[in-house]
Parts: structure tokens; C-alpha cells; sequence
């Protein structure tokens, strides 16, 4: 298995640009099962997660063909057979966010089975919501064999009015669930208490390029008017915010100067105002679009300590909360992290404590006590974003920090390694790890 070798203590600097968002580009695909024309996706970032929901597609009777040349990258989805609708376990067991192909099959094919996702390090990641969501619309729910059969009375969702907050706050991959549904159903739906994050309103984004009629997505109060069908489309992936934001804690960790291009700026007020109060500044140059900006973060140390609590968005992602922790290693005090979106979603603090880090957690919060300095160890975290912690972690400490296991990062960010080196990291991957 590959892991990095960091030799930590070098300053960052230089220019990069930010990739096309994960989060968003996998229930875009997923919507191409709504139609049988072409559906053409821009600024596909290239990881693990993408191919595997490719396969899976592919399993769907969904062609994928993506051009290796010209950049940014294109992937054309087009669907050439509806008789299948099993999402086997082979694959959702890969891949949790496979369950974003349920709504879409539903609708189309009016029925779709998917196999249940299990629970994964970050905690138990129930799909109740989805299902009470689909369940809203009209569709029969059954659970046979660890798989999830959902089944459109008469081939046809029925528009209805349903309310997806649940105990966390709303749910991201269910609203882009429930929403793509809508599109085809018969009637109108108003989602309540919807998800408010950016990858649901580029998702709408596509689903009315496709000749939907969506109105009110990124707020929590979205509105769908059924159609009878939907066509091809083009369409730019947004910018990857939870990778502009690990760009920004590696520049801040190296007390280096970065200048990060395409920055969804307008989706990460609450990430600034955290690294604003810490000490770190984003100077973001005059441009036409909010959600394309180019930034200088630069560091001069001494860090404050802050606190930190994660929410649904526009509050602090989650996705963002184990590199904040990295960077508050080193402040000057004690600062508090509280997750309130995966309460478990700690597997960077042992890691990161064998690094000299100074965390005392209590439930779903973490007394992070900076110290001078980390010092390089081996490492390893079954979780991605505490995987990218722990290579900021690295970055920063004294020595070789070796993390292990970089098919986690692999699921989410593309070429990190060669990314950061390109920064002036020293930073290599081996394939000799445990
Ligand atoms: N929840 C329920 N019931 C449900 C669904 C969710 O109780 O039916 C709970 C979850 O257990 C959690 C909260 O609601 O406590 C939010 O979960 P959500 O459904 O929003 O998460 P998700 O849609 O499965 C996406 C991202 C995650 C990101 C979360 C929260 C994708 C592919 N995944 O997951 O990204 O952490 O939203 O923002 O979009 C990552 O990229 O590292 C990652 C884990």
C-alpha cells in the first residue's frame, strides 16, 4: 500500500489552482440517469471516488467516456440501457455516496435497488432521511437482503411536500436525493428544511440545465415542479471548497504564502472568518464571480486561539474540521473544536497526538492545547479528511512523518502529493507502507 514521506519544515509557496468539487461532482453524475441523451460534466476531478461511481454507472447501463486530454477535464455520462437497477453491495460497499443513484433510478425506471450503505469511520451515517423523503413522494420501500427495493406505484413519483431535517441538521446526498426525484414526478414538491450547501445548488444547477423546474436550492426551502422528461446538458462542476480550505490550513501550517486560484470564496465566509480570527490572512483579489477567486493566504505566526463548531453549511464544514484542528496544534493557548455534524468523527486526534499534539476530548468536543512544534511519526487514519490532516500534520512538524494508507486521500484529493510539491513541499509517495 502507498504511503507519504514528509520531510516537514519546508515553507510553502507558489501558485495552484482549485480543483473541481467531489462532493458535487458525484450526485451530478448520478443525475444523468435521468435521461437518455448526453450529459457532459466539466472539471471532473480525477480520484478514486469518481471512478468508482463510473463503474457503478457503468453496471447501470450508463456510459462513461471521459477526455484524458484537454483541460479541464470532461466526462460524458450517457445512459444506453434502463433494464438494470441493482446497486450491488460490491460497489456501495466502496463507496458510500453510491446511495445518490437511488433517486435518480427511481424516478426514471420507477424502481431502483441499492444496497444499504453500512456505517464508515466517521460514524453510523444512517439513510432514514432519504427514505422517509422518496417514502413523501410515493414510492413502496422494502429491505430485502441488506438492499434497499424502492418501487414507484404506476412507474410515476407523485410531487408532495416533505421535511428532511433530522436529528444533525439536514442531509446533503438525501436532499440531492429527494430533489432529483422530484424533477420527473407527477405534481409539485417543496423540500423543507433542505440542505443549504453549494453542491446542492450546482446539482440544480444541472438538473434545469436538463429542463427541470427547480427553484430555491442552496436555501432550505426548495421548490420542484414535476416534468414529463429531461434532456441532455453541459455542465462545469463548481470548485472544490473543502479542497480550497485544506490549501489554505497548508499554506497557514508553513507559515507560507500561496496564491490559490479558483476559490469558491462565496461558499467559505465561515472557513475565513476562523482563519481570519486565527491570524491567518486571505486576501482575495477583485473578481466577477464569487465562487471563482484568487486568493493569497499568508501566515505570519503567532497563531490565536479560536473556537471552532461545525455545522451544516454556511457554517464550518465538517469536511474541514480535522485540518483546522492540525493548524490549531499550533496556536498560542487552547482552542475548542466541536463537531455537531458526525459527533464521532475523531480519528485524526490519537493520530495527530503521536505527532506531540496536545488533545483532551470530551464527547463530540476537543481541547486542542497548541505547542511549539509537532514532531514527524508514522501515522495512520482510516477517514480522509483525517488522513489530510495528519499530511498537514507533516507539513509542519519537525522530521519524517510517514502516513500511511494514502487510498483514503486518494478518494478525495488528486495528485496531493505532487500538488503540494509543486508548492515546495518535501513530499513523496512510496509504495511500501503496512
Ligand atoms: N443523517 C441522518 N439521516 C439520514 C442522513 C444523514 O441522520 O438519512 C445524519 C448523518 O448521520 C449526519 C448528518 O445527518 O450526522 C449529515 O449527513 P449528510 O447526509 O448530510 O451526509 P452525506 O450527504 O452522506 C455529505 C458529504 C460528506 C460530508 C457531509 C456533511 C458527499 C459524497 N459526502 O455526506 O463528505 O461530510 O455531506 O457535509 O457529498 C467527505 O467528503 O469527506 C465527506 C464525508
Amino acid at each position: 500500500m502507498d504511503a507519504f514521506h514528509i520531510e516537514g519544515g519546508r515553507r510553502l509557496e507558489g501558485e495552484i489552482s482549485v480543483n473541481g468539487s467531489k462532493n458535487a461532482a458525484l450526485p451530478l453524475m448520478a443525475a444523468a440517469l435521468l435521461t437518455n441523451e448526453p450529459v457532459v460534466l466539466r472539471s471532473v476531478p480525477d480520484l478514486a471516488d469518481i471512478r468508482n461511481m463510473q463503474k457503478l454507472l457503468d453496471e447501470l447501463g450508463c456510459e462513461v467516456s471521459s477526455s484524458e486530454s484537454g483541460s479541464p477535464r470532461a466526462v460524458t455520462l450517457h445512459v444506453n440501457d434502463e433494464s438494470i437497477s441493482h446497486a450491488r453491495y460490491d460497489i456501495v460497499r466502496t463507496m458510500r455516496a453510491s446511495v445518490c443513484v437511488l433517486g435518480p433510478m427511481l424516478a426514471r425506471r420507477g424502481r431502483a435497488r441499492v444496497s444499504m450503505p453500512g456505517g464508515c469511520a466517521i460514524g453510523e451515517r444512517p439513510i432514514d432521511l432519504h427514505l422517509r423523503g422518496l417514502r413523501a413522494l410515493g414510492a413502496q420501500i422494502e429491505l430485502d437482503e441488506g438492499d434497499v427495493i424502492a418501487t414507484a406505484p404506476g412507474g410515476r413519483l407523485r410531487g408532495a411536500t416533505v421535511f428532511l431535517g433530522g436529528p444533525f441538521g439536514s442531509t446533503v446526498l438525501g436532499t440531492a436525493n429527494v430533489m432529483s426525484a422530484a424533477t420527473l414526478a407527477q405534481g409539485t414538491t417543496v423540500i423543507e428544511s433542505a440542505a443549504c450547501e453549494p453542491e446542492i445548488a450546482d446539482v440544480a444547477a444541472l438538473l434545469n440545465a436538463m429542463g427541470a423546474r427547480i427553484s430555491g436550492a442552496g436555501t432550505p426551502r426548495v421548490t420542484i415542479e414535476g416534468v414529463d422528461q429531461l434532456h441532455g446538458a453541459e455542465h462545469s462542476v463548481i470548485p472544490d471548497r473543502i479542497e480550497a480550505g485544506t490549501l489554505m490550513c497548508a499554506a497557514a501550517m508553513t507559515n507560507g504564502s500561496v496564491q490559490i486560484h479558483d476559490v469558491p470564496l462565496d461558499s467559505m465566509l465561515a472557513v475565513v472568518d476562523r482563519l481570519t480570527a486565527l491570524g491567518v490572512v486571505v486576501q482575495p483579489e477583485p473578481s466577477d464571480d464569487p465562487q471563482r477567486v484568487s486568493c493569497r493566504v499568508t501566515c505570519e505566526r503567532v497563531l490565536k486561539p479560536i473556537r471552532v463548531t461545525t455545522q451544516p453549511h454556511p457554517g464550518f464544514p465538517t469536511d474541514l474540521q480535522a485540518q483546522m484542528m492540525a493548524l490549531l496544534c499550533l496556536a498560542d493557548g487552547n482552542s475548542i473544536v466541536t463537531e455537531k455534524v458526525f459527533p464521532e468523527r475523531f480519528l485524526h486526534v490519537a493520530e495527530l497526538s503521536r505527532m506531540g499534539a496536545e488533545l483532551h476530548r470530551q464527547g463530540a468536543t476537543v481541547v486542542v492545547t497548541g505547542v511549539r512544534g509537532l514532531r514527524g511519526a508514522p501515522v495512520m487514519a482510516s477517514d480522509l479528511r483525517a488522513s489530510a490532516s495528519l499530511v498537514l500534520a507533516g507539513l509542519a512538524a519537525a522530521g519524517e512523518t510517514v502516513v500511511n494508507r494514502v487510498y483514503h486521500l486518494d478518494r478525495g484529493y488528486e495528485n496531493l502529493e505532487a500538488r503540494l510539491e509543486q508548492l515546495g513541499a518535501a513530499i513523496t509517495r512510496r509504495g511500501d507502507s503496512v
